[in-house]
């Protein structure tokens, strides 16, 4: 059987694969056409991919592919239609980067309110600026409004607990247990704009959540809160936050992903958000910890190995039997 990978993926997940007897391809910089070409020339059964985008394209160019996994939670950089139609199952690993994102909001949190990123960026420039940083809130006693408690929403709050912050969420599902073991509430979401101190997205993307906090949210919110978001780009309009943090509507904002990134992971990025003072960025990296990476790795290795045993898709994304049938 053979497995595509087009994306990087840890050495260990590929030599697992290897002595399970596969047929392995590892080439990270695959992508657009050379992916289409990649996919005629292997003709792989099953696809794996982390970044790089699928296309109806690459999926209606490979003959004998039965199988996309998405070596991470989201899949909507997977033409999910595309595939049923063509009855080629879609499978992703939900929950094993939950940790890695969490981690890294946390740190957003903390750089935000202590603004570590310009007090480094002064010391750079040999500037000493102690009165002009000695004025930080802290996060102990302080509103964490988490939007999603999902996986992420989850680790964030366990996390967040431990600071001794405020917890409340606005979900579309109420999570009763979540809510008893964590002690938080759930409120709604005009509520937590207006309480949060910090609000962190932790939604999925798509047309559901595009531009689910614009000028009308922001407007709600405190001008000494901080906006997070490790989700998806289209979830904030970016726009509309970068006028906020200006016109000191809100305090100042983390982003570690964006409403168009680039899709190579080195490129000029000129996206005007990324200037705008009291606005932090990372580079769409919330899963990159080899923790997350290994555990995706295994998962992949577990979703292929399970398929090829047994026939079975673990965790598929589009389960419709009448469609794929
Ligand atoms: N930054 C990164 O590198 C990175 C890595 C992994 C995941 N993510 C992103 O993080 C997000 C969350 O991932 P997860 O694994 O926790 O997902 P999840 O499915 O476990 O949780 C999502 C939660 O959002 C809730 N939700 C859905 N629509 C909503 C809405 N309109 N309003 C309020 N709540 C809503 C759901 O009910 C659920 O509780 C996704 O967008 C995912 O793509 C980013």
């Amino acid at each position: 059987m053979n497995v595509l990978i087009a994306d990087k993926f840890e050495a260990h997940g590929q030599e697992a694969l290897r002595q399970a007897g596969f047929d392995v391809t590892c080439d990270p910089h695959l992508g657009g056409y050379d992916l289409v070409d990649a996919i005629k020339g292997i003709e792989p059964d099953v696809l794996v991919v982390r970044s790089t985008r699928v296309t109806s394209d690459m999926l209606h160019a490979g003959a004998k592919l039965k199988l996309v996994i998405r070596a991470g939670s989201g899949f909507d950089t997977i033409d999910v239609a595309a595939a049923t139609d063509r009855c080629i199952r879609v499978c992703n690993c939900p929950g094993k980067n939950s940790v890695a994102v969490a981690e890294l909001t946390m740190g957003l949190m903390i750089a935000l309110d202590r603004r570590i990123v310009d007090e480094t960026d002064d010391l750079r420039r040999g500037v000493w600026n102690k009165k002009e940083y000695s004025k930080a809130r802290g996060l102990m006693g302080r509103t964490l409004g988490i939007v999603g408690l999902g996986r992420i929403g989850f680790e964030v709050a366990v996390r967040a607990r431990a600071f001794g912050m405020r917890l409340i969420y606005s979900d579309v599902i109420e999570h009763p247990e979540m809510e008893r073991e964590l002690g938080l509430s759930r409120v709604t979401m005009e509520r937590l704009l207006e309480e949060a101190d910090f609000l962190t997205l932790h939604v999925p993307g798509g047309s559901d959540t595009h531009h689910m906090i614009g000028r009308r949210e922001l407007e709600r919110m405190k001008p000494t809160a901080f906006v997070i978001n490790c989700s998806r780009g289209g979830v904030v309009d970016e726009a509309a936050l970068a006028d906020a943090v200006r016109n000191g509507m809100i305090a100042g904002a983390a982003l570690d992903v964006f409403e168009i990134e680039p899709a190579a992971t080195e490129a000029a990025f000129s996206d005007p958000i990324r200037a705008v003072p009291h606005v932090y960025g990372t580079h769409h990296v919330g899963a990159s910890t080899d923790q997350a990476q290994e555990a995706v790795a295994d998962e992949v290795v577990k979703i292929i190995r399970t398929f090829k045993e047994t026939g079975k898709f673990l965790n598929c994304v589009n389960t419709d039997d009448a469609v794929m049938a």
